[in-house]
């Protein structure tokens, strides 16, 4: 795993809108892997502005959403599928045809996590996925306990995630979903460069397990560690624990 120590979260995603922009330049086609969550924010911002400034056409982007809450409408502003619309689909001018959301709907989620993986399947595949991490070192919504080899599936929120995320739901746990919808550690594996940000201390513990612990799902992100291209960009705080 390749680890980069940034002083910012700006210089982190100015790394990352690099490496999409090189990418969308000789691929104009690429699938990029997408995540909501506040770790990819800045690089979002960097990649928009580096669209925007050099007129990349990406009008052929494609996108796949890494996770979705399960029951709750795609048009409720907390949705995932609403989330990347604001902040990946709309800043950057992405075909929105094009991007995929898991579907959570209840009643097809049995079938939705197959036919999701197909999906990413019949694009051949996600170029870039750019990932953050949970304390607990959680990717995506699986968490520690979650199988190294899983598909797309559904999955129960812990309680803490739900405590988490409360903030998002005028701060009542009662509103917040009790189960998603989440790529599996081995779907996210099959993508060719994953790209993991994190920061500030409370991610250290995690990101230490990361790169330096045993592969184990009791650290779901230590599966990078698998992976022949994983690039893991930290700032000083994220990276303090590392030896
Ligand atoms: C987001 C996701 C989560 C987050 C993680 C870190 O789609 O699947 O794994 O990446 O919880 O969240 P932030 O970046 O808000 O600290």
């Amino acid at each position: 795993t390749e680890v980069i120590i940034v002083k910012n979260q700006d210089d982190a995603g100015s790394i990352y809108a690099q490496r999409v922009a090189q990418l969308i330049g000789s691929k104009p086609d690429c699938v990029l892997g997408l995540a909501t969550g506040s770790s990819p924010l800045a690089a979002y911002r960097q990649l928009a502005a580096l669209v925007a400034s050099d007129s990349i056409d990406v009008s052929k982007v494609r996108g796949f959403a890494l996770d979705e809450y399960a029951g709750l409408d795609p048009n409720h502003p907390q949705s995932y599928k609403s989330t990347i619309n604001r902040t990946v689909v709309e800043p950057l001018g992405l075909d929105p045809e094009k991007i995929h959301v898991p579907n959570g709907n209840l009643s097809t989620i049995a079938e939705a996590g197959h036919a999701y993986d197909k999906a990413i399947e019949e694009a051949r595949g996600v170029d870039i996925q750019i990932l953050g991490i949970g304390t607990d070192g959680h990717i995506g919504f699986n968490e520690p306990g979650s199988s190294l080899a899983s598909g797309t599936r559904i999955k129960t929120l812990t309680e803490q995630t739900r405590i988490d995320n409360a903030r998002f739901f005028d701060d009542d746990i009662n509103q917040v979903p009790t189960h998603c919808i989440t790529q599996g550690i081995g779907t996210i594996l099959k993508a060719r460069h994953l790209i993991l940000l994190a920061f500030g201390s409370g991610k250290a513990e995690a990101i230490a397990e990361t790169v330096e612990g045993g592969i184990s799902s009791f650290c779901p992100a230590s599966a990078l560690q698998l992976h022949p291209h994983a690039t893991v960009i930290v700032d000083e705080a994220a990276a303090s624990r590392l030896r």
